[in-house]
């Protein structure tokens, strides 16, 4: 294990994560991540079910419904990609369902903020990888949480930030998506400030968060915004240059990520994302862990 560039994040060598892993290998794994956050994996060769086994060591996986997203009809693992699962052609960039996602990840955002329970972590494996651009940006909000002055830090701890999947769309512009969707997934109320049992603190943040319990919209998103940008420093980032076979494994409390440019026109892009479900609400400053 090495840290990254940055002090964001590990890097572990030695580990083929397509083999099952012993109990030892899993918990020098695990223990890394709880102190880091954000690991890769260089030079993996995972089929989508290895990718499956490897993630589900953490816990249940996150389900995509829609089947044109599924990688190889597999309902937990997701396809971010500019090329058509049907045909193996790059997608019309004009395409409504590929313009918003690709409009989406380019925000910074935490995967599953919106949820009830917000998830565990991703892991993001690299298929295919254009020769340039496309590269994926992280920011560690405890970095951001620890640079904020002390009184600053108290004034955040009991406020509640709301979680909207339309939020990001309405800022994009986009149309909202039909109500029995949207009612999958409603609202989410978490704390702004969360405290994770080693005692880090993060900023649940994101381009999901759409206000904060008690404030107008206005002062809810200039607070949000100033956050984000405390958190989007480059002492708080990492941006992963992606090479086929990397494995990216990143916690989805403490840390946002967004997508860079690339030719969406002539690159191609093929990443398979499984997503680990939280089991618990977050907890608050102060509360019993
Ligand atoms: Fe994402």
């Amino acid at each position: 294990m090495s840290p990254l560039e940055g002090g964001i994040g590990a890097g572990m060598s030695g580990i083929d994560l397509s083999r099952p892993l012993g109990d030892g290998a899993f918990r020098l794994i695990n223990e890394t991540f709880e102190q880091y956050r954000l690991l890769v994996f260089h030079g993996q060769a995972l089929s989508v079910k290895q990718q499956v086994a490897f993630s589900e060591r953490f816990g249940r996986l996150e389900k995509f419904p829609d089947p044109k997203d599924q990688a190889e009809g597999y309902e937990t693992v997701l396809r971010v990609s500019n090329i058509d699962r049907d045909t193996g052609n790059i997608k019309p960039v004009d395409d409504p369902g590929h313009k918003s996602f690709t409009l989406g990840t380019s925000s910074w955002h935490i995967d599953s903020s919106f949820r009830t329970l917000p998830s565990r972590a991703s892991l993001l494996y690299g298929k295919e990888i254009p020769a340039e651009g496309g590269d994926t940006m992280f920011a560690d909000t405890t970095f951001a949480y620890d640079a904020l002055p002390e009184d600053r830090r108290a004034e955040l701890h009991n406020l509640i930030v709301v979680h909207d999947f339309e939020e990001t769309r309405r800022r994009h512009k986009l149309p909202p998506r039909p109500p029995e969707v949207q009612s999958a997934t409603p609202p989410a109320r978490h704390p702004l400030v969360t405290q994770r049992e080693n005692g880090r603190r993060a900023l649940f943040i994101g381009s999901h968060a759409a206000g904060i319990d008690g404030l107008s919209y206005e002062d809810a998103r200039a607070l949000i915004d100033e956050l984000e940008t405390l958190a989007n420093a480059p002492d708080c980032t990492y941006r992963h240059k992606w090479r086929p076979g990397d494995l990216v494994m990143f916690d989805n409390i403490c840390v946002m990520h967004q997508a860079m440019p690339y030719d969406l026109v002539n690159s191609r892009r093929l990443l398979h994302r499984t997503t680990v479900a939280g089991e618990r609400p977050l907890a608050r400053v102060g509360s019993e862990l």
